[in-house]
């Protein structure tokens, strides 16, 4: 794994803008695997400030995301399809036919994740986004997740409902489960570019890039990735230097 530490947020954002610049130049027509969470709206605000100054084209560009909210749709300003048009898509030129995310909404469930793995299985990501949760989840895979896992529905964590409840007016309204890809989907990328800032990430960080290789830390799995690259600033690198 290739480690970058940065000062801080705003230098993390754009080491990782470099990685994500380099696959949309290199190949108009990429398929971009995205994130959610507070952590890539940096990275995100500079595809969007490169595409108004420099004009870099997303028209041909296909997306897929992560994971949703179970029981949330697109009217729901929690939603992370929501999330993904207000931080992203609806400040470039990307087709909306183009992006890519379960459907929250879905009254079958489980021929959801059959279509969302199915529309994976075309759609090789050339470069995944990702966060960490501060208990080393990735997109929404929390720990004991098997490495073979595909799209599924997963109860969500109460750490991870925990910290994702500032997003919400209360800690009630924070949905309990959620799609996700899985962590094969996401280990099929042909590169991974995973971001981690602040002190609450650093042991997740530690066990990414220095733990036992464990399904009790799903980032863990990243170490067997071949093309894996780290940016983290110092607070998040504190266990690792
Ligand atoms: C959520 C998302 C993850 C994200 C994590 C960390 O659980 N499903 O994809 O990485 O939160 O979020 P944040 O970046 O806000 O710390």
């Amino acid at each position: 794994m290739k480690v970058i530490v940065c000062k801080d947020y705003d230098e993390m954002s754009a080491k990782a803008f470099e990685v994500m610049a380099e696959v949309v130049k290199n190949n108009p027509k990429a398929i971009l695997g995205l994130a959610t969470g507070s952590t890539p709206i940096g990275l995100y605000k500079k595809m969007i400030e490169d595409h108004e100054k420099n004009g870099t084209s997303y028209k041909d560009i296909k997306t897929v995301n992560l994971d949703e909210y179970a029981g949330l749709d697109y009217s729901s300003d929690q939603s992370y399809v929501y999330f993904m048009r207000h931080n992203l898509f609806d400040h470039v030129d990307i087709d909306l036919k183009n992006t890519n995310i379960e459907n929250g909404k879905a009254a079958d469930r489980q021929a959801e994740c059959k279509r969302y793995n199915e529309l994976l299985e075309k759609m090789q990501q050339d470069i995944q986004v990702l966060g960490i949760g501060s208990n080393g989840h990735i997109a929404f895979n929390e720990p004991g997740t098997p490495f073979g896992s595909v799209t599924h529905i997963v109860d969500l964590a109460e750490s991870t409902i925990k910290d994702n409840s500032r997003m919400f007016a209360s800690i009630d309204e924070v949905p309990r489960q959620a799609f996700t890809m899985g962590l094969k989907n996401i280990m099929n990328a042909k590169k991974i570019l995973i971001l981690a800032n602040g002190k609450n990430k650093a042991k997740a960080v530690y066990g990414l890039v220095k733990g036992e290789v464990t399904e009790n830390v799903p980032a863990s799995v990243l170490q067997l990735h071949p093309d894996c690259t780290l940016v983290v600033d110092e607070a998040a690198a504190e266990l690792i230097k």
